[in-house]
């Protein structure tokens, strides 16, 4: 299995260019699913979650090409309605065909979803929405299933939370549903409404994305586009902490500030002097970052999905932060990792206190799941000696080319294959 070994203590500096964002590449390719013709994608990002979506649709009946930096996906038929359980299994994501399937087809059969090991992750948002909008749901041997006789029909849906992929399931199934849906308590992430920009321009009517209150005129069908997906926020935020830990710089080339704007907030309380200018980030860490209390929230709030590489900038502050987490249960599996290098971190409910401390130390880790991990590379830049992170493939999810952008950073830090970090001898 491989590893990253990291030497922290230099700080980093220089330009990095964001790929597009997974969180929003995902649901568009699930929802190329939706018209017979073909769909141009440019920059999307060669990440272990797009690989594992590419061949999920391939099994549905997609036909993928490359070129140069555009893929085409084109399915003139869909072959089976059935998400395979062993791609569903590896991604939580998958279950985004469901929507597209239940619409083009009538019929939707899923393995329930596993993904990241971050707390209950139930899909009934997403059934619900279904249901709404006419589809029979039956759940039986680990598997559900979705039909509908003839086309769904608008409803109004009211989602018990904002659910991000639950929105999205819900607007691809309603794209072509008979008559108008709203969707009440919608998620708010720009990668919603990328994914209603890009409905769009297939032809969809979809309004009101970016807000609560989602609307959807149903349409008979969609037609192929072209379209190239937002860059990725949480990415950017990654480097601008990876950054920062190091008391180094950086500047972002293909960012959204606006998509930024509460990390940027926390980032500057945390004593990072952050500029933004057109689609550029500038940070420049501090000598010793300053103490500041974090909550996760639903878009515009925090981000959950930065809140492990956060708590890493945190752990070596000064003075003492509280970091709250509510989107997800259990999401603070990076904690005892690192704790073992030398992080003073408590655990009250839903809430890390983090008590500041001066250094951290290069230790053997594990990534458990794929913020975690990048929360444990973050660490691994400023921690003195040597950290080896175990669990990369958790890494490679998403983070294009993470090790080889750091090292052109001024990182120390390699990938290697292989090899067990114990000898043992007989
Ligand atoms: C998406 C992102 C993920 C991010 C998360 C929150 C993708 C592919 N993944 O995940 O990176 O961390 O948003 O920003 O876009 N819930 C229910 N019932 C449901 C669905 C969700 O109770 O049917 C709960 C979840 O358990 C969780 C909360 O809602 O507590 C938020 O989850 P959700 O917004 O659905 O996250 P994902 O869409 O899975």
């Amino acid at each position: 299995m491989d590893r990253i070994v990291i030497r922290g203590g230099y700080r980093l500096g220089g330009s990095v260019r964001v790929s597009a964002a997974k969180n929003a590449v995902l649901p568009i390719l699930a929802a190329t699913l939706l018209t017979a013709d073909e769909c141009r994608i440019r920059d999307i990002p060669e990440i272990q979650d797009v690989l594992t979506m590419n061949r999920l649709i391939e099994l549905l009946g997609t036909e993928i090409r490359r070129d140069e930096d555009e893929w085409i996906f084109r399915t003139p038929e869909v072959r089976t309605s059935e998400a395979s359980y062993d791609l569903v299994r590896m991604m939580r994501a998958s279950i985004l065909v469901m929507g597209p399937l239940l619409a083009r087809t009538g019929q939707a059969v899923a393995g329930l979803p596993g993904g990241c090991a971050i707390g209950v992750r139930p899909i009934d948002l997403h059934l619900k929405g279904f249901a709404a909008l006419g589809a029979e749901i039956s759940l039986a041997h680990g598997r559900v299933q979705a039909s509908v006789r003839g086309r769904l029909r608008g409803a109004h849906i009211y989602l018990d939370y904002p659910s991000v992929t639950a929105t999205e399931n819900i607007l691809m199934a309603a794209v072509l549903a008979d008559g108008t849906t709203t969707i009440e308590n919608a998620a708010e992430e720009p990668e919603v409404v990328d994914l209603a920009n890009f409905l769009n321009s297939m032809g969809a009517r979809v309004s009101g994305a970016g807000t609560r209150l989602v609307r959807v005129e149903g349409v008979r069908e969609l037609h192929g586009t072209a379209y190239t997906p937002i860059p990725d926020r949480i990415e950017a935020g990654t480097f601008l902490v990876a950054a920062a830990v190091t008391g180094g710089w950086v500047a972002l080339e293909n960012v959204v500030p606006d998509h930024l704007a509460a990390v940027i907030a926390k980032l500057r309380e945390a004593g990072v002097a952050v500029e933004t200018e057109g689609d550029r980030v500038l940070a420049e860490g501090p000598a010793r970052p300053l103490a500041t209390n974090v909550k996760t929230l639903p878009y515009p709030g925090f981000p959950t999905d930065m809140q492990a590489p956060f708590m890493s900038l945190l752990t070596i502050a000064q003075g003492t932060s509280v970091i709250t987490e509510t989107v997800f249960e259990n999401r603070f599996r990076h904690v005892e990792e690192l704790k073992r290098m030398g992080a003073r971190i408590d655990i009250e409910g839903p809430s890390a206190i983090v008590h500041g401390v001066e250094r951290l130390t290069g230790a053997p880790v594990t990534a458990s799941d794929l913020r975690a991990g990048a929360a444990l590379v973050v660490a691994g830049l400023v921690a003195e000696g040597e950290t080896e992170i175990a669990g990369v493939h958790h890494i490679d999810r998403g983070y294009k080319d993470l090790v080889e952008r750091l090292r052109t950073l001024g990182a120390n830090i390699e990938r290697v294959s292989g090899v067990p970090s114990l000898q043992y001898e007989e």
